[in-house]
């Protein structure tokens, strides 16, 4: 075998509650939630998350499924919005702690570790309409109330948690970019929204380490998508842009959650701008003190930067590209049926980075995949998705992983996006990455090639 992994890797899939649930005795709305009830037009064919992909009555089918496709850990969420019925008293939906620890038993019961993260961008509209969601440090506290619950509930079964999936997306879809509800371009708001996320993941991590939970042997880290900014070119002007790009985009979140502090090049050019969050010294010195025990990494694609060649158009105030622009690089390879570029050589630098920078943290590739829009015309005559295409990705993938590994990356796992074909927000079911295909009109479920690809890559541990 070419490519043999460590002892005991986790070889699994990430998806998360919202997207695979459905909204089934659902008490609270979330942000999609509400955005979907008032705009339906704005989800790709109008298809929003109140089925999903059935996870809420089918799942003990569905990790069956996950099993049978060779999966020996799993990531969801608990969703924020099913399990709290009052997010200031702290009480609870009792229907809804029970489905929770049903399925945690289910994944227990196949043999599947259950890696639970708390948010994943579902943050109740109630708290947004109140306190201005993740602009408030209400609402980190509130978080923090939650995520004890959680602890509380889940603790003796859970032994690996996330506090955030991708807070940088919360940032960005929320306050620049227009793809999460409420669609506010606002670059001061989105700093004070990094700031408040990682203040609050701190938190969930100090309480999370006092609790039992940590006593017990559970650890706690958090989830980031890392976009690694290459320069366009060795000129001082492109790589200073893809310096600040890494910094914002990536450091923002990387370096408190390990290091416990922000990077000093970003603050200094936030404060430079006018636009540094607001903060404490005490806040500060819980940042610095709740660090993460390991660390989950998202990669998809690279980014690439280069000097800024027009003047930054102030009409929408401060952006981060007030410091660089995006370069499409030409003869960049792109995945066809995504639009994103394939550069697996990202994976091998970041776990480089995380070794050199991070003081060897223990972390796992928590997502990595290939979306595909209109799969189904892979579907051959014996009615199985022909996906070679992504069983190829994740090879190429897996030997940059590899390789890194192999130079003393402390990496425990690789997690593919996703399980079980699921709704992906703004993009519903535009784009399937599972190993397991969802039929949207009976929810069939049938398992993909590369399904029975990864079964075998698990039980041989590598390719
Ligand atoms: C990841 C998110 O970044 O991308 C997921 O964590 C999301 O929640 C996935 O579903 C795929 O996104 P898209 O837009 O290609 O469907």
């Amino acid at each position: 075998m070419q490519y043999k992994f460590p002892d005991n890797f986790w070889w699994g899939a990430a998806t998360s509650g919202p997207q695979s649930e459905g909204r089934f005795h659902k008490v609270h709305k979330s942000v999609f939630d509400h955005w979907y009830d008032i705009e339906p037009e704005a989800f790709f064919d109008r298809v929003g998350p109140n089925v999903a992909s059935n996870f809420y009555n089918d799942y003990v089918q569905d990790i069956a499924f996950m099993k049978e496709v060779g999966l020996n850990s799993v990531r969801t969420s608990i969703q924020w919005t099913r399990l709290m019925k009052d997010f200031e008293a702290g009480t609870v939906e009792p229907e809804a702690a029970e489905f929770y620890r049903k399925v945690i038993e289910e994944f227990l019961r196949q043999g599947i570790r259950p890696v639970i993260n708390l948010h994943h961008f579902d943050l109740p509209v109630e708290l947004y309409e109140k306190y201005g969601g993740w602009e408030s440090k209400e609402v980190v506290e509130l978080f923090v109330i939650f995520a004890q619950k959680c602890f509380e509930l889940f603790g003796g079964q859970v032994k690996d948690w996330i506090t955030f999936n991708e807070p940088m997306v919360v940032a960005e879809g929320e306050y620049l970019y227009q793809f999460h509800y409420p669609n506010v371009v606002d670059g001061k708001k989105a700093c004070q929204v990094i700031y408040n996320l990682n203040l609050a993941s701190a938190k969930v991590i100090e309480a999370f380490h006092r609790s039992s939970c940590a006593k017990q042997g559970g650890r706690i880290g958090i989830v980031l998508n890392l976009t690694p900014a290459y320069p366009r070119s060795q000129d001082e002007a492109d790589i200073k842009a893809a310096a600040f790009a890494e910094d914002f985009k990536n450091n923002a979140f990387l370096y408190p959650a390990v290091k416990g502090v922000f990077p000093q090049s970003l603050t200094d050019v936030l404060k430079e701008d006018g636009v540094l969050w607001d903060s404490t010294p005490e806040e500060l010195a819980i940042i610095k003190e709740n660090t993460v025990d390991f660390l989950g990494i998202n990669y998809y694609h690279p980014f690439r930067a280069k000097a800024r060649e027009n003047a930054f158009d102030e009409s929408r105030g401060w952006l981060p590209e007030k410091h660089f622009e995006e370069y499409e690089m030409p003869g960049a390879r792109m995945n066809p049926y995504r639009g994103w570029e394939i550069y697996p050589q990202a994976i091998y630098d970041i776990a480089i980075e995380v070794r050199d920078k991070c003081g060897n943290i223990p972390w796992y590739v928590a997502e990595n995949g290939m979306g595909v829009e209109g799969e189904e015309k892979f579907r051959n005559r014996d009615g199985y998705i022909e996906d070679d295409y992504r069983i190829d990705f994740l090879k190429e993938h897996l030997a940059c992983l590899h390789k890194a590994i192999a130079e003393g990356s402390n990496c425990f796992g690789f997690h593919m996006w996703t399980p079980i074909d699921c709704w992906s927000w703004k993009n519903a079911y535009k784009n399937r990455y599972g190993f397991i295909a969802v039929d949207l009109s009976n929810q069939q479920k049938t398992i993909k090639k590369s399904g029975y690809w990864m079964k075998e890559v698990s039980q041989n541990n590598g390719f």
